[in-house]
């Protein structure tokens, strides 16, 4: 694999407008950092990432103070990229071990942001030059500032600007990834679309994948009641405007969805959807009630057969 740019970045017409408020009005902002910083986390900025302890948490709002004026993502407002969620699923275990047992194995983060997650999948066994990162905005470069490991953490040539409803043959994301993947992980990123997009995403992440075998899972903000619309425009007090509104999974609306897909590319999928509390996540609960009562995280696994 040649080494991609790094630091391109791509027409991104994709970003959902909410994330362009930047306001710390938004029910998805607030400076307390240690209500989500766990003492293993914190533990890990201190050793890993040699941060002197009193410094952890200003390092963490300088950090995080950059990643805002990029976009205002709730999972950025309310610190919650501190906690990877890779590391809570339940289907790790036997990702972690398929990945090592395949012949040059592969994984790759879709949307990985600052790449906490790559991080936690190193740390829970996955050689570190079989991590991928892909993303819309290179969030990756925040992330070694974050982190502190640009020496250590290397994804030279493993990490790429791209958008996951392009097919494009031609894109650097699709040369350097498409059919090659082992893993694909995508966390916090389907619930930002509408329905028929969210379609499309999921044949995109399969279309990364080598096909029979690999595994496609992730997590994303569900509902334990009903499917319908995401207010953005009720919770955002009217920052946005009603447009085209993300969609809101329940488990079987979730699983239709997968169900739709298989068929649209003819694949047969194994796929395993779990609604869980954002508790299970290490997330702290109150930071995610600005959603709904209802709201909570949609573990899934899905596996090509
Ligand atoms: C809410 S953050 C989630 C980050 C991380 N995966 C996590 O679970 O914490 C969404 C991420 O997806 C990226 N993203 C948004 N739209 C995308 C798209 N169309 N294609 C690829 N990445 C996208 C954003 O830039 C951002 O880094």
């Amino acid at each position: 694999m040649s080494a991609p740019q790094t630091t391109t970045v791509a027409e991104d017409n994709s970003a959902p407008p909410w994330t362009k408020l930047k306001s710390s009005d938004l029910p998805w902002y607030t400076d307390d950092v240690e209500g989500q910083l766990s003492p293993s986390i914190r533990a890990q900025f201190e050793t890993y990432s040699a941060i002197p302890a009193d410094d952890v948490i200003p390092h963490i709002r300088r950090v995080r103070a950059t990643l805002w004026n990029i976009r205002a993502y709730p999972c950025t407002g309310l610190f919650v990229f501190l906690t990877p969620f890779v590391a809570s699923h339940s289907a790790l275990p036997r990702i972690v071990s398929y990945v090592q047992t395949v012949p040059d194995g592969k994984v790759l983060d879709v949307g990985c942001y600052i790449g906490h997650d790559l991080r936690a999948l190193q740390f829970a066994g996955v050689p570190q030059g079989a991590l991928h990162g892909l993303d819309v905005l290179p969030f990756w470069e925040q992330g070694w500032e974050l982190f502190n490991d640009r020496e250590k953490f290397d994804l030279s040539g493993r990490v790429v600007v791209g958008d996951v409803l392009d097919f494009s043959a031609g894109s650097e994301a699709s040369r350097l990834l498409d059919g090659r993947m082992d893993v694909v992980w995508s966390s916090a990123v389907l619930h930002q679309f509408a329905w028929d997009k969210q379609v499309v995403a999921c044949k995109r992440l399969l279309r990364y994948t080598k096909g029979r075998g690999s595994f496609v899972f992730g997590c994303l903000a569900g509902s334990c009641k009903a499917a319908g619309d995401i207010e953005m425009e009720r919770m955002t007090g009217g920052g946005v405007k009603r447009a085209e509104e993300p969609f809101k999974h329940d488990k079987e609306s979730f699983e239709r969805l997968w169900g739709v897909v298989g068929e649209e590319v003819g694949m047969g999928l194994e796929v395993e959807v779990r609604w869980t509390e954002w508790g299970d996540w290490g997330c702290e609960v109150e930071r995610a009630r600005f959603m709904g009562e209802d709201m909570g995280v949609l573990e899934f696994t899905v596996r090509i057969v």
